[in-house]
């Protein structure tokens, strides 16, 4: 299935689906050495008004810490194959972010979830997936 592909991109919000979704793709990577494998989570910047001024730095610090952590043990996970790998974190809207991610680092194929870690389990796909599935410019596959 990887034959001809030279980049898969795993979003990755630290769900349970987004685990087996990079657990997907290290297999598919483990088909072929050349793969490269990107895993990338978006973060969005806390809302900041005249009220809220100063607690913002400290929410989008404590967030960014917290995305750093989640990337570490990724990283660890992705220490299993001999591919090339690397992690992002990037800051905006999750679904906008990784559909440009994927398509200005052409990627061949994007790997997530098709929830995550919001509430609402009585849709089969959440908005993120609900979003790149459409737009997206490569292949997309939704771990259930
Ligand atoms: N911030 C994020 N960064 C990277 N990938 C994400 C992010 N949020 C979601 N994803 C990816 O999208 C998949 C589906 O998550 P999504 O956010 O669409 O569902 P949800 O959280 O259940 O619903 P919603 O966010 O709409 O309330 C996740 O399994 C993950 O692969
Ligand atoms: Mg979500």
């Amino acid at each position: 299935m990887v034959k001809d592909m030279s980049k898969i991109v795993v979003a990755y919000d630290g769900s349970e689906l987004s685990k087996k979704a990079l657990e997907r793709a290290i297999n598919l990577a483990k088909q072929d050495e050349k793969v490269e494998l990107n895993v990338i989570t978006a973060i969005l910047h806390p809302i900041a008004s005249i009220y809220n001024y100063g607690a913002v730095d400290a929410a989008h610090e404590a967030n960014l810490e917290a995305a750093r952590e989640m990337m570490k043990e990724v990283e660890e996970t992705l220490k299993a194959i001999p591919n090339k790998t690397e992690t992002y974190i990037v800051e905006g809207h999750p679904a906008q972010k990784i559909e440009e991610f994927a398509k200005n680092n052409n990627a061949d194929l994007i790997i997530m979830g098709s929830r995550g870690l919001g509430g609402l389990k009585e849709l089969f796909l959440g908005s993120v997936s609900h979003h790149v599935v459409q737009k997206a410019s490569c292949e997309v596959i939704i771990v259930k």
